[in-house]
């Protein structure tokens, strides 16, 4: 791979700009919290656990520009930019996980001189960064068994090493089954309306030179129809704990049709996107974003002007749906309510 998706420097945040891909590989420079918000709302960067990681650099920004401050004032001034970077975007929970985990550090503003501080929130974020690459790499090695030899697997949105800090969770997985020699070829959702498949995960195939075959979200019925998918592996953005998920609009539909046509369906994606505190995925707030990305393309109108619009940028597929999650920790199945909570943080919260 000849790019990052981000490299979490000591004065910016360089990201790759997803916004102009496959055009063009540029990076934006986050060089404040508010310009890292900016990056999340605008989907410079996006995927769950990349923009877990990259709000987690931006509450390292933030006290690098708050550093000054009295201890109240410092406290004051970084909850409120916690809660903002927090208020990015509301679907994936990793976003506010990778807050949580600088805060616990932030709150040790108190007793830690602020040179002192500022390192340990440097390290958290860079720890926060390097953990999510292991833990994709061994999420794609448990998930690549679900994978038979020769198998045409269908891929929602993207879900690589762009939508996190690398490798990827359900494009990890094919990763992984590609290079276990397994002979798979991909079908790519294009994924309207942002086109994250046609973008995104089909340049990341091409350039792995994984076999991989665009499609209109609407031909994905009629492959399944013609015996064509073997497998379905897509991401996820917040699972509840009884494994209800919240992924890219149109998963919900392609867990439908697996059902009618008997196709195993699976969702991959490490442990701090299972949000334990919902019971379940009607609780899962969905993002709605801005009508323009169905009403336009590139700026030109697509729709007649005037037309009202329904963008949510995620649906709910429900748990019985779902032949298996696959975590870092294991692929984890039905009961998902008992199984999930055994691979809890901390123990069993069931
Ligand atoms: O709106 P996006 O592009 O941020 O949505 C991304 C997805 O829905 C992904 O499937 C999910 O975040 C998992 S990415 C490893």
């Amino acid at each position: 791979m000849k790019w990052e998706t981000m490299l979490l420097e000591e004065d910016c945040l360089k990201l790759i700009d997803q916004r102009k891909i496959p055009q063009e590989i540029e990076y934006f420079k986050a060089r404040d919290y508010q310009q890292v918000i900016f990056a999340i709302r605008e989907m410079v960067v996006r995927g769950a656990p990349a923009i877990g990681a990259t709000a987690a650099h931006g509450v390292y920004l933030a006290a690098v520009e708050f550093k000054d401050l009295e201890n109240e004032d410092f406290q004051k001034e970084m909850d409120r930019a916690m809660q903002e970077l927090a208020e990015s975007r509301p679907t994936a929970v990793n976003l506010t996980w990778g807050i949580r985990r600088m805060e616990k550090i932030v709150k040790e503003s108190e007793i830690l001189e602020r040179g002192k501080l500022l390192e340990k929130l440097l390290k958290e974020s860079r720890t926060i960064a390097r953990e999510d690459v292991e833990i994709n790499k061994e999420l794609g090695r448990v998930g690549q068994k679900i994978i038979p030899p020769g198998a045409a697997v269908l891929s929602h949105c993207n879900t690589g090493a762009l939508a996190t800090v690398g490798f990827g969770t359900a494009l990890g997985v094919i990763r992984a089954a590609h290079a276990a020699g397994k002979n798979i070829k991909v079908f790519v959702d294009e994924t309207r309306p942002r086109l994250q498949g046609a973008r995104l995960n089909a340049f990341e195939l091409l350039e792995e030179g994984i076999p991989a075959t665009l499609i209109v979200d609407s031909t994905a019925a009629v492959l399944m129809q013609k015996g064509e998918v073997d497998v379905i592996v897509v991401g996820a953005d917040r699972i509840a704990a009884n494994g209800d998920t919240a992924n890219k609009i149109g998963t919900f539909m392609l867990s439908q049709l697996a059902k009618v046509f008997n196709i195993p369906f699976y969702i991959a994606a490490p442990i701090s996107t299972i949000d334990f505190n919902l019971d379940g995925g009607e609780d899962i707030e969905i993002e709605e974003r801005d009508p323009r990305e169905i009403t336009h393309w590139q700026e030109q109108p697509i729709a007649p002007e005037g037309i009202n619009v329904f963008n949510p940028a995620f649906d709910v597929t429900p748990a019985e749906n779902i032949t298996g999650i696959i975590t870092e920790k294991g692929i984890v199945q039905a009961p998902f309510k008992e199984n999930l909570a055994s691979i809890a943080p901390g123990g069993d919260k069931g």
